[in-house]
């Protein structure tokens, strides 16, 4: 069973549909923990009404904030095997990206390399891609390492958004994908079927 730390810092959309899959039996995992940058976002109410322990962190310490430091403890005391960055905003301190080596992914809503990296999150993205003009975006997920959205490319899942009329358009077909997205990379990464081949991510049937 896996043991997921999965970190937020909105809604908590993506969140709600990995604990969707597990509880229909299609990820063998359980989420130990949900941790945001927030003292309060919404998805600390989807945590509450299936009982899950949540936990606000801040660089420095603060009321109502555990620090870095302490959160590295709390993920060895509690044995996770997986960090999902699922909407959350702050990068990750490189002591936790260190421990956490290819254990840590992140949910973009956007084709990377393409419309990523600091400052290219939630609405920003679908602006600059809307901007853009391109006719395709989509939802990629990838490893997590110390450059903001550069880690190896997981999965990726595209959309037509050629019929959008504005970003929040692009946004609401994104976010269908990426519920299905993140789900299915939590899925194969549980059943050990992804794997490194000449420097690419291969994910196994
Ligand atoms: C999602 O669209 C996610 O891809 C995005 O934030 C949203 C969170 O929504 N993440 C980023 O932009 C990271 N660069 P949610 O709280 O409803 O899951």
């Amino acid at each position: 069973m896996l043991n997921l730390a999965v970190f937020v810092s909105g809604k908590g959309s993506n969140f709600h549909s990995i604990l969707r899959a597990i509880s229909a039996g299609e990820i063998n995992a359980e989420v130990k923990l949900l941790v945001s940058d927030k003292k309060y976002c919404g998805a600390f109410d989807i945590a509450e009404q299936n009982g899950i322990d949540k936990i606000s962190v801040s660089e420095i310490s603060k009321s109502g904030f555990i620090t870095y430091k302490e959160l590295f403890d709390l993920l060895h005391e509690l044995q996770i095997n997986l960090i999902v960055l699922a909407g959350f905003l702050q990068k990750i301190p490189v002591e936790i990206v260190s421990a956490y080596s290819y254990k840590i992914i992140n949910i973009h809503p956007a084709l990377l390399p393409a419309f990523g990296g600091k400052g290219m999150y939630g609405i920003n993205v679908h602006k600059a891609v809307f901007e853009s003009t391109a006719k395709v975006s989509g939802a990629t997920v990838h490893f997590v390492d110390n450059d903001y959205d550069k880690g190896r490319i997981i999965a990726q899942q595209a959309v037509d958004v050629s019929y959008a009329e504005d970003p929040e358009d692009i946004a609401a077909e994104v976010l269908q994908v990426e519920h299905k997205l993140l789900p299915f990379v939590i899925k194969k990464f549980s059943e050990n079927k992804i794997v490194f081949e000449n420097g690419r991510v291969k994910v196994l049937l």
